[in-house]
């Protein structure tokens, strides 16, 4: 059974999601969150499932924020990591840690509107203005290229012609709650394959 960890720092509707999904050879093992008061938190313990709040001015500089997660990543004996709404960008020296172990939800197809900058409601306003007429969720996995690693999951939504960022976000976010479980169990397939080898 591979134990994952879910890196999360506001709502959390992604993890709720993968919280209620059985995954075949593998569980949601930690919770880690970079805000004290993200309701993901909140979702974690509802679960009976271990969080841990670290946040990133508690630590002088990034790699010893990141030593501190890692340290915690090893007493959960984290195999695997997926960022669900995790709102920092994580250093090559924490990613060289999980290597191809790593996964990310991005609201957009991938590689448009993504990338630094491209958070949140600011990607849906992008894809409005930009004027495209589909847009829809990524999962991928992440490498030291911000929203740039190797693609396992897309789906498509189309943009109406009254859709506002809010209304578009709604539709994405659903989407998304289809998606990771799938990438989710991707991860785990594909890690375990690798330990054989
Ligand atoms: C999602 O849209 C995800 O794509 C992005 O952050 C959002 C998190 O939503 N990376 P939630 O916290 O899971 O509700």
């Amino acid at each position: 059974m591979l134990n994952i960890a879910v890196f999360a720092s506001g709502n959390g509707s992604n993890l709720e999601v993968l919280l209620n999904t059985p995954f075949k050879n593998g569980k949601i093992a930690l919770v880690v969150s970079n805000n004290p008061k993200a309701y993901a938190l909140e979702r974690a313990k509802n679960h009976q499932i271990p969080s841990i709040a670290i946040p990133r001015c508690d630590y002088p500089s990034q790699q010893a924020f990141e030593e501190c997660i890692l340290k915690h990543l090893k007493e959960h004996h984290i195999d695997c990591i997926v960022l669900a709404g995790f709102m920092l960008i994580l250093s090559p020296f924490f990613i060289q840690h999980f290597p191809n172990k790593i996964i990310n939800v991005h609201p957009s197809l991938i590689p448009a509107f993504c990338g630094e900058g491209f958070y949140g409601i600011k990607v849906h306003e992008a894809v409005l203005q930009y004027g495209v007429k589909v847009s829809g969720a990524s999962v991928h996995f992440v490498n030291e290229i911000v929203d740039g690693g190797q693609i396992i999951a897309q789906k498509a939504v189309s943009i109406s012609k009254q859709e506002t960022p809010q209304s578009l976000q709604k539709k994405i976010s659903a989407l998304e709650h289809k998606l990771l479980p799938k990438g989710v169990q991707i991860l785990i397939n594909q890690t375990i394959q690798a330990k054989r080898k």
